[in-house]
């Protein structure tokens, strides 16, 4: 038997699951996979390579050229260059959902993420990581917060980095992004049945976290874990 469970966080931008899950991770000494952050990096290098970011099989082919390596202290690499900032720029927050959306990509994502989820131990986010990636993990969590919330959330990201942006666009982005990853045809966002919703509107960081780690210590004790 695995000594570690898996914790799946799924939920929409900008629900605060990479804080979270990074936090939950370093608590239980768990390794945290950014699985948007694979998304990103393949939009990245399609944007640099002018690959055409309607088209599955380019993109594909693309992938299967790509090496990405998630490092524990949250750096990303692309074939060994590091790239942690450059996927987080506006062009690539704005394009990603596109590519998101191509189904031979994804399921070869999908195959990394599992791959890397095999020992156990891991807190993966995403938005498919209780439906698709890790339909058996021990502990799944959705995590949501109204769309007001989260371009708050954003907006005041954006201004302690410095760039102030517009709270009305944040917002219609958000929104748009939201319905790009939940209509999708493969593995859209979508709540697993049996993950529990942790609605975090109102929360500080602080109360989601110790929610989430007295969720996952209960499913420890009931499964026998030490
Ligand atoms: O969490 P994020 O904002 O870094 O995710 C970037 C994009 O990738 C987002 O539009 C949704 C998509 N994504 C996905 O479709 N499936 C995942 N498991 C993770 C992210």
């Amino acid at each position: 038997m695995k000594e570690k469970i898996n914790i799946a966080i799924d939920g929409p931008a900008g629900a605060g699951k990479s804080t979270v899950a990074k936090l939950v991770a370093r608590n239980l000494g768990y390794v945290y996979i950014d699985t948007g952050a694979m998304y990103r990096t393949l939009t990245y290098k399609a944007i640099k390579n002018g690959v055409n970011l309607h088209h599955n099989q380019q993109l594909n082919h693309l992938l299967s050229e790509t090496l990405i390596q998630l490092t524990p202290e949250g750096k990303v690499f692309m074939d060994g260059e590091e790239v942690t900032d450059l996927i987080r720029t506006d062009e690539v927050t704005n394009s990603v959902s596109f590519v998101a959306t191509q189904s031979d990509v994804r399921f070869e994502m999908l195959t990394r993420q599992q791959e890397m989820a095999l020992d156990g131990g891991t807190v993966m986010d995403g938005r498919d990581i209780g439906t698709a990636v890790l339909p058996n993990a021990e502990v799944k969590i959705f995590l949501s917060a109204t769309v007001e919330e989260r371009a708050k959330r954003r907006y005041e990201e954006n201004l302690s980095k410095g760039y102030p942006t517009d709270f009305e666009q944040l917002k219609q982005e958000i929104a748009l992004r939201d319905k790009r990853d939940s209509e999708r045809e493969t593995a859209p966002l979508k709540k697993a049945e049996d993950a529990i919703e942790v609605d975090t509107t109102k929360m500080s960081i602080d109360e989601v976290v110790s929610s989430i780690l007295r969720i996952v210590e209960e499913r420890l004790d009931e499964r026998g874990f030490v």
